[in-house]
């Protein structure tokens, strides 16, 4: 899949976890294409799954074993999307303590699976542990000239909110890109702030 290999939305820079969100649930709201298919949090025994998924997408700016183990011990989300009990993508949500808006640090589904709803569902699964948390937005960067990311991002109602030059180690420009949550309808914020 030619986009598979061309696209990180993340940033190099240190992950902060500050915020321990509850457990995200699809709820039912974004349709599987498939019954098998589900979104749940990612745990300790998902890092194996995690770093394959990583290595089958992205060429460069891997998530290290490191980093990846650290985001799944933080207070951000890390989600995990699986068919038949079998990983096939993820998603890393970050939280800012008193931040309103939300940031998806990473999504990536592994190419045998691509194009069968697994990303949408994840998306979902993101925006519903912004909202859960108590966010009003998510944002995320996307390289700029990756335009299947871009327009699928537009598709699920991401809008530009800044042109980032150089942003990428190889000195590509990203795109950042913006999505209104709507309130979710219990308001109440997460269950505790917490620090790293
Ligand atoms: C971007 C990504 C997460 C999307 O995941 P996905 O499971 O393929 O997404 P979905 O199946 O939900 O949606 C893909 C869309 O592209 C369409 N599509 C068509 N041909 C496709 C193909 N060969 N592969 C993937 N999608 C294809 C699908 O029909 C679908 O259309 P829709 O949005 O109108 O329903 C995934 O492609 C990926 O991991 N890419 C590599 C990493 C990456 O680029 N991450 C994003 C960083 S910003």
């Amino acid at each position: 899949m030619g986009h598979a290999a061309a696209t990180v939305c993340r940033r190099r820079r240190r992950l902060i976890p500050v915020f321990r969100p509850p457990t995200p649930s699809t709820g039912g709201r974004a349709p599987a294409r498939d019954a098998l298919l589900e979104v749940r949090a990612a745990t300790a025994a998902d890092l194996a799954a995690l770093l394959g998924i990583e290595d089958a997408c992205f060429p460069t700016d891997r998530m290290s074993q490191r980093s990846l183990r650290r985001m799944l011990a933080s207070g951000n989300a890390t989600l995990v999307a699986h068919r038949g009990g079998e990983a096939i993508g993820y998603c890393c949500v970050l939280f800012r303590r008193g931040g309103t808006a939300a940031r998806l640090y990473s999504i990536a589904v592994h190419p045998d699976h691509a194009g069968r709803g697994a990303g949408t569902l994840l998306l979902a699964a993101a925006e519903d542990a912004a909202r859960a948390a108590g966010c009003r937005a998510l944002r995320l960067e996307v390289r700029a000239r990756d335009a299947f990311a871009v327009a699928w991002y537009t598709r699920a109602g991401y809008r530009p909110v800044a042109d980032l030059p150089r942003y990428y180690a190889d000195g590509a420009p990203a795109r950042r890109l913006a999505k209104p949550l709507p309130a979710a309808p219990s308001t109440a914020r997460g269950p505790e702030a917490k620090d790293a």
